[in-house]
């Protein structure tokens, strides 16, 4: 796996020391609301499991299934929901965890069908954020870093369902993905 990076963007250590800075700002912020987190698999599966573990304040968190890139390296730009909250978010509120902010697609689907279930408030959290390239308009509240325009991948992102257990994340080789 590690052959077909091209360069690492986010060490190990970065990642968990700005995982560690969004819990903090997230628990202080959120301090007496037990907040939702809402994670938007695949991709975010990681981040999840290490900002929750960075958080000290109760929250719970659900898992919606969103896909629109399928196998190839450009979004569909039709977002499919593949697996809906199993929690009524009524009054909850509610931090949409996500790992990449792309084309602003994705988030922007789900934060429409959320904000149509009535949560008390509702907030976006994103590990990367591109910000060449949206398609639609969509704000993140909280950002872990701005991800440079490359085909990214590792602690969660994926190339075809690979590289997501990589600790790291890196830019793919060209020839992988084109
Ligand atoms: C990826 C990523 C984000 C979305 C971001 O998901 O995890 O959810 O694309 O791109 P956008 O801003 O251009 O919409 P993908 O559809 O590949 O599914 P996955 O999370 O299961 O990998």
């Amino acid at each position: 796996m590690r052959n077909d990076i091209e360069k690492v963007l986010f060490t190990e250590e970065a990642i968990a020391n700005r995982v560690g800075e969004l819990g903090a700002l997230i628990s202080e912020e959120y301090a007496g609301k037990e907040p939702v987190l809402v994670c938007i698999l695949k991709g975010s599966v990681i981040f999840t499991a290490d900002l929750m573990r960075s958080i000290n304040i109760p929250c719970t968190c659900d898992f919606i299934a969103a896909s629109s890139y399928g196998d190839s390296a450009t979004s569909s730009g039709n977002v499919r929901i593949r697996k809906d909250l199993d929690s009524d978010i009524e009054g909850r509120h509610v931090i949409i965890v996500e790992d990449i902010l792309d084309s602003g697609v994705t988030l922007a689907h789900i934060k429409g069908l959320l904000s149509s279930r009535k949560p008390a408030s509702l907030k976006i959290c994103t590990l990367l954020e591109k910000r060449t390239g949206k398609k639609a308009p969509v704000t993140a509240d909280y950002v872990g870093f701005e991800c440079p325009n490359a085909f990214v991948v590792g602690y969660g992102l994926d190339f075809a369902e690979k590289y997501r257990n990589l600790p790291y994340i890196g830019s793919l080789k060209r020839e992988i993905y084109a």
